[in-house]
């Protein structure tokens, strides 16, 4: 679709992320320069069933560019009245899940599960493309693990039913995120199918989206702990590598908090409810590493050790829980966490990636 093609072209799109995608920060993602924003992984069963839980997830913000939404199942009946339901509540594109690693969710034959069985994914993408005028996508992974890379098998698969676009996250289901992301496989699907090929893996900064594009031969890319630890990854892509002050960064903080508000109300339920995702996004916003002295860049297999160069930088870097909960405290309250007044450090509360993505 020439279409779909235009609105990826060169784009960074906010990846579809349990509990990271909520509303409130894919708006803040598009304050900061996202043109595509995907929703958290939504189970298809899940709508059938009417729970509300399930229903927040597909919600549209009012002011949201192109909002994909991402749907787990694996009937195609059901993901094609799941699809038409979601269009039918504003989404711009529906995606399928096609790699989500948990177990709870591939042993009911879900996720990276679903990516074993190239003929039934067939028979979801055709259903759905018969179900809505909206493009109908898949995020893949590279395989199950490294004795079964079935990629190309499985992109071909979305292809024959028409799918508009495959997102490629590179790296198989057994690797989780132990190792670096083969963007050459990323490449290879991209050489091998007529539709746009979104790459995704391990993006950080800015500068990296030029080349990942250029030799990946890519439309557009993804992605997702790089959004978390740094929103501002998307003002990158346009304005080149920044490294934010603290005072700028918790001015960043603040907006989220403040779209949060009003979204989930600024009363005792919501406020409660956004400290909650705070202390969450407060795990992955520690993780911030500003670029080295001698040029070079932090990567994200790997946590950086540095020299926070402020007393509120260093507060922003602690992953303990007890910091965590002051900083969300102040926020919420509207105020600067003072850094004198924070308390001594406790038990962590930095996020393991494989944990995160477990919701
Ligand atoms: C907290 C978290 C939640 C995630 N939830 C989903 C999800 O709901 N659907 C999905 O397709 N991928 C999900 N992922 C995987 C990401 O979309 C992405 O493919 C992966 O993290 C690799 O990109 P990155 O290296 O930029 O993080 C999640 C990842 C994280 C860290």
């Amino acid at each position: 679709m020439t279409v779909l093609r235009d609105t990826l072209q060169g784009a960074l799109i906010l990846a579809p992320m349990t509990k990271g995608s909520n509303l409130p920060y894919r708006q803040l993602c598009q304050e900061l320069g996202a043109r595509v924003t995907m929703s958290e992984m939504t189970v298809a069963r899940r709508l059938k069933q009417k729970r509300r839980s399930e229903f927040a997830l597909i919600r549209k913000a009012p002011d949201e560019r192109f909002f994909g939404v991402q749907l787990a199942g694996n009937k195609p009946e059901e993901m094609a009245w799941a699809a038409e339901l979601v269009v039918s509540r504003g989404a711009d594109l529906v995606d399928v899940n096609l790699g989500c690693p948990i177990d709870y969710f591939t042993s009911k034959g879900l996720g990276a599960a679903l990516g074993r069985e190239p003929r039934r994914v067939f028979r979801i993408v055709e259903a759905m493309k018969k179900a809505v005028p909206v493009p109908v996508t898949v995020k893949i992974r590279l395989g199950w693990n490294d004795e079964h890379r079935n990629y190309l098998e499985v992109a071909r698969a979305a292809v024959d039913a028409g799918v508009d676009a495959i997102t490629v996250h590179g790296r198989t289901r057994a690797a989780r995120y132990t190792k670096s992301a083969d963007w050459a496989a990323i490449a290879e699907v991209a050489a091998a199918v007529p539709v746009p090929v979104i790459g995704n893996g391990d993006l950080l900064f800015g500068h990296q989206v030029a080349p990942a594009l250029e030799s990946s031969g890519c439309t557009a890319l993804m992605s997702a702990r790089g959004i978390l630890i740094k929103p501002w990854l998307f003002r990158e892509v346009t304005e080149g590598d920044l490294d934010l002050t603290a005072e700028e960064r918790i001015a960043i903080y603040a907006r989220y908090v403040a779209l949060a508000k009003l979204h989930w109300r600024d009363d005792e339920k919501g406020r409660a409810r956004i400290r909650e995702f705070l202390l969450w996004h407060l795990g992955f916003w520690c993780r911030y590493a500003p670029p080295r002295a001698d040029g070079t860049f932090p990567i994200m297999q790997q946590r950086e050790s540095w020299t926070p160069r402020s007393p509120l930088e260093a507060l922003l870097a602690r992953a303990d829980a007890g910091a965590h909960g002051f900083i969300a405290d102040a926020l919420l309250d509207t105020v600067v966490p003072d850094p004198a007044a924070a308390p001594e450090p406790t038990d962590a509360g930095a996020i393991d990636d494989d944990a995160a993505e477990a919701g």
